[in-house]
């Protein structure tokens, strides 16, 4: 029986992906060792995105493929994670305690950007990570609401604790103002309060913090672009012809801004009818995917129009909380780690002095 090698391993592995970043394992570099001794392998895999949820699968697919040598009677397969800091935009100093900040944006109101945004950071959670929230939308603040929480956060005589929820880091300029308040800051004003936040609040470490960002391109979003050290963005349309229009233009934004687009993710993609099951494209078909391909970036996820999408957020216990094991949540959750894996593929942030290795649990 001819001894298996250790290129023979790295060529098995090559011909497997993680499902998420479009890599395989040794693409991916993946791969951080290999034991052999005899027909016995061991392999040792780190991703670079939470993986809590998939990572003990993903491990027994792996080690399958390798048993299913001949010269391997057994393979011990150990998949774990750990999430660097990211490259950011330009001459901006990166954020101390949280290694990357995703903007989440629309270039039209009302497409479910604050909704994707809650329940990607809550996904990012159920998968391992410690995730905040900020919401940025000075004009209409509902990610505190479609959280459940209310109320100003408290202080430490320094600093903001941010409020905590469903294992979630939230802060919202929504915290800032009550809720009848009309809004008649500019630009300047929501970008230094906006800072505050960001700069001031207690966030502890985090592995990523999601910035639910207002609708448009306008003033207001290219300062707050150009002020705030973002990772990546991820563009938030609905199928519809219009909206594609606006996406396209913050697309473009944060393009030109030097900020790495990670993808889009196409919101009310199909409407279920609640009695009957059928699926029903109302608002067009195929547009994020004519997107994606157009900008030659991935469509993310497709979130379906679903009543009980709305109706978890009203009731302050989004998708991921109410109904955690659902296809939805599978959806988002699939998004989720699309998102990660691929701001894992953008160069680290070499700026830093925060530690960059620190091993996550499984
Ligand atoms: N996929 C979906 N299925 C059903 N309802 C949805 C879906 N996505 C969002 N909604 C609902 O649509 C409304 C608008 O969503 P959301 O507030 O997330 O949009 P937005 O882009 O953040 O809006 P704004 O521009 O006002 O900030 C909310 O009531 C939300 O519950
Ligand atoms: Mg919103």
């Amino acid at each position: 029986m001819a001894a298996i090698t250790e290129q023979r391993v790295r060529d098995l592995l090559a011909e497997i992906e993680d499902g998420y970043s479009g890599q395989d394992l040794v693409s991916a570099e993946a791969l951080r060792a290999v034991g052999i001794d005899g027909a016995k392998v061991a392999v040792d895999l780190r991703l670079g995105f939470p993986a809590n949820g998939f990572a003990a699968q993903l491990a027994g697919q792996v080690k399958s493929r390798l048993e299913a040598e001949r010269d391997i009677d057994q393979a011990v397969v150990n998949i774990d994670w750990q999430v660097a800091a990211r490259k950011v935009q330009g001459e901006l100093k990166p954020h101390a305690q949280i290694r990357n900040i995703i903007a989440i944006a629309s270039g039209k109101g009302g497409v479910g950007k604050s909704t994707t945004a809650v329940n990607l950071a809550l996904a990012l959670v159920r998968d391992g990570a410690r995730v905040g929230i900020l919401d940025a939308d000075i004009y209409g603040p509902s990610i505190p609401r479609m959280l459940g929480v209310k109320g100003q956060p408290e202080t430490d005589g320094k600093r903001i604790i941010p409020h905590q929820a469903h294992g979630l880091k939230i802060m919202s300029m929504g915290f800032l103002v009550d809720e009848d308040t009309p809004m008649i800051w500019r630009g300047p004003m929501v970008t230094s309060a906006l800072q505050q936040l960001l700069g001031e609040s207690e966030w502890g470490e985090l592995d990523f913090l999601v910035i639910d960002l207002p609708p448009g391109t306008g003033d207001i979003q290219l300062t707050l672009v150009q002020k705030v050290p973002v990772a990546g963005a991820v563009i938030v349309t609905t199928p519809q012809d219009i909206a594609l229009l606006d996406a396209r233009k913050a697309l473009q934004m944060f393009r030109k801004l030097d900020v790495p687009v990670l993808g889009v993710v196409e919101n009310m993609s199909t409407h279920v009818c609640s009695q009957c099951g059928h699926a029903e494209p109302i608002f067009g078909s195929g547009g994020g995917e004519k997107m994606a391909a157009d900008f030659d970036t991935p469509l993310l996820g497709q979130l379906p129009l679903d009543i009980s999408i709305r109706a978890a957020l009203d009731a302050g216990r989004p998708t991921l909380v109410a109904e955690p094991d659902g296809d939805i949540s599978k959806a988002y959750l699939d998004f989720a780690r699309r998102t990660t894996a691929r701001l894992a593929r953008q160069p680290r942030n070499l700026k830093l002095d925060m530690p960059q290795i620190k091993i996550q649990n499984r």
